[in-house]
């Protein structure tokens, strides 16, 4: 740094402290308190506090609000409990000295740190002031958010990231860099440890997006979330297209297409209460489980098996339904709703304890398993096998998806995480096959192979290579060719096929389904398996880590 840096900053903390004094004085009405020390430095508090506490300003604030955003003291506030939060390093000064930043003032240096309760339960949280310097990270707001984080390791509490940046602070060069890699390094040790949860309110750029990548559950509000690595404006400059923020990385963008988001609101209060609901279902850390609740029946009048799964095998139907059929209050917090439709994921309760649901969804792509359903799902069952939080799988799928674009995109690198995921995890695992469970989507699905410590079918249920009709037109190929009337040979084949094979009982001769049960059962077997499973312990292979097909 040099001298002359070193004078102008100076001064300008000199004049920052005379405005301090002035105004205390000024804040001083009782004549009788104007000499008590106490009194004195009670004032010079309260009007640091004050000046700090004004973020970016009232003009900035103004075009924040304009845009419909909350400001980031806001957005903590309507997040936790109330009289929960407890802000620390507010004095904290910017270390940028170059580029004139040496004049500037940036309260907090524009991020905020604290802790609080969420539902009562304690947290770490930070949240990005875009109204100082775009809310980017120089090295003292990097500073303040490692610190956080640390604390949050340290007390084994949640992480939660309000993320409203325009990402490495460009003036502080190298240094707002270090800041990243100290973010991610920590995102890393942290994961699998302490949930960790991003909420994008804001055009977050840059490093500002990495970091919510590295953590478990990303949140985002339309018209309010942007989240790119390289904005529109570099994008023409570069490769001369032209794309707006908002078809580049928008909400919507990020929700149904990249994935990169988990959970997608209309408004910044809407988000919050998805934020709150989350965290009611998952355990503090990773050495506990999730607070129980209260048990409750699901509202079977609105969701009865027997009108949800239909009688004709080819007939589509929402296993979401299924799925609230049988979990407490019919209650199901899914997570990437609309991204990779073809498969479910979420939380519910049964018997007040918290399950992970993986469920095929027969209504989108005939469930079937492809490279992005094979990501999403792969990453939830690590999510909940992190957590103590028991799988429960729904399984009715044709396969894997087939296709040059598939084959191409690698699926077979992505559709290997998902049985890597079921093999490696240990938390109790239930599958229940409803109707097809065919080929490498058998085995994928928490077949018994990759232990599952209960299988359970229906009797609708349809475990083979392939379906009868393409099973039946390779194996009897030559006698369906050769026969004076092909198709009606075809459909004999068919017909013996599926009668051979088309059901659970082969499955459960040779013991690879545990029990054929009745639709009206599940709610019943699936509990018992959970409650059994409870203490359930596995002794893994002695190793550092696997290498999983990232
Ligand atoms: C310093 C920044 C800044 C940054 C914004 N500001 N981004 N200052 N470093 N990265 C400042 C602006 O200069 C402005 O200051 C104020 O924040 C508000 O920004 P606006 O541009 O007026 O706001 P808006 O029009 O809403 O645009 C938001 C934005 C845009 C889309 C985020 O500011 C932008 O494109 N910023 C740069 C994004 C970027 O390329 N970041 C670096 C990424 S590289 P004043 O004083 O005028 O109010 C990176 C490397 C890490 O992060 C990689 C790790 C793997």
């Amino acid at each position: 740094m040099g001298k002359h840096h070193g004078k102008v900053k100076i001064s300008i903390f000199a004049l920052l402290w005379k405005k301090v004094l002035i105004m205390s004085e000024k804040n001083n009405t009782d004549p009788k308190q104007r000499n008590s020390g106490l009194s004195k430095s009670k004032n010079i508090l309260q009007v640091r506090k004050k000046i700090a506490l004004q973020g970016g300003g009232t003009k900035a604030i103004e075009k924040q609000k304009a845009g419909g955003k909350l400001t980031a003291r806001e957005r903590i506030l309507a997040l936790v409990d109330s009289n929960s939060f407890h802000e620390y390093d507010l004095f904290v000064e910017h270390a940028g000295r170059d580029f004139d930043m040496n004049k500037k003032y940036l309260p907090g240096d524009g991020v905020i740190t604290g802790t609080g309760t969420i539902n009562g339960h304690p947290i770490c949280i930070f949240a990005q002031d875009f109204t100082v310097a775009g809310g980017s990270l120089g090295y003292m707001h990097a500073k303040k958010i490692t610190k956080i984080m640390d604390h949050a390791m340290k007390l084994r509490v949640p992480l939660i990231g309000i993320n409203d940046s325009g990402g490495a602070r460009i003036q502080e060069g190298v240094n707002s860099l270090a800041g990243y890699g100290e973010i991610f390094y920590r995102n890393t040790q942290a994961s699998g440890v302490i949930p960790q949860i991003s909420v994008i309110l804001g055009p977050c750029a840059g490093g500002a997006v990495y970091s919510p990548a590295l953590t478990d559950f990303v949140f985002v509000v339309d018209k309010i979330s942007k989240m790119f690595i390289t904005g529109p404006e570099v994008i023409k400059t570069v490769l001369g297209e032209e794309i707006s923020m908002e078809d580049l990385g928008g909400a919507k963008v990020h929700a149904e297409i990249t994935g990169n988001a988990h959970f997608y609101a209309e408004s910044e209060v809407e988000c919050f209460e998805q934020i709150k609901s989350l965290v009611s279902f998952i355990p503090w850390n990773n050495k506990t489980t999730a607070k129980p609740f209260p048990k409750k029946t699901p509202r079977t009048r609105q969701y009865k098996i027997e009108d949800i799964f239909p009688s004709n095998p080819k007939q589509p139907y929402d296993v979401r339904d299924i799925i609230k059929s049988i979990a407490d209050s019919s209650e199901f917090m899914e997570i990437q709703e609309k991204f990779a439709a073809n498969i479910v994921i979420g939380f519910g309760r049964m018997e007040g304890r918290t399950v992970g649901f993986v469920a095929n969804q027969p209504l989108v792509l005939a469930g079937v398993l492809d490279v992005d359903s094979s990501d999403k799902a792969a990453r939830f069952i690590r999510y909940c096998d992190s957590f103590n939080i028991p799988l429960v799988t729904l399984v009715d799928l044709p396969g894997y998806l087939p296709g040059i674009d598939q084959e191409h995109s690698g699926v077979i690198r992505h559709g290997a995480k998902i049985l890597y995921a079921y093999s490696e995890a240990t938390v109790p695992k239930i599958t229940l096959i409803m109707r097809k469970a065919y080929g490498g989507g058998y085995i994928a699905m928490c077949s018994n192979h990759l232990r599952a410590d209960f299988v359970f079918a229906w009797p609708t249920a349809e475990i083979a290579v392939m379906g009868p009709e393409g099973a039946a037109n390779i194996i009897f190929r030559n006698e369906i060719k050769n026969a004076e009337n092909p198709d009606e040979v075809r459909k004999q084949k068919v017909k013996e096929y599926k009668d051979k094979f088309a059901n659970p009982y082969v499955a459960a001769a040779y013991g690879y389904v545990d029990a054929v049960i009745e639709p009206d059962e599940t709610r019943k077997m699936l509990i018992h398996a959970l409650d059994i499973s409870e203490e359930k312990r596995v002794d893994a292979p002695d190793k550092k880590h696997g290498i999983p097909p990232f």
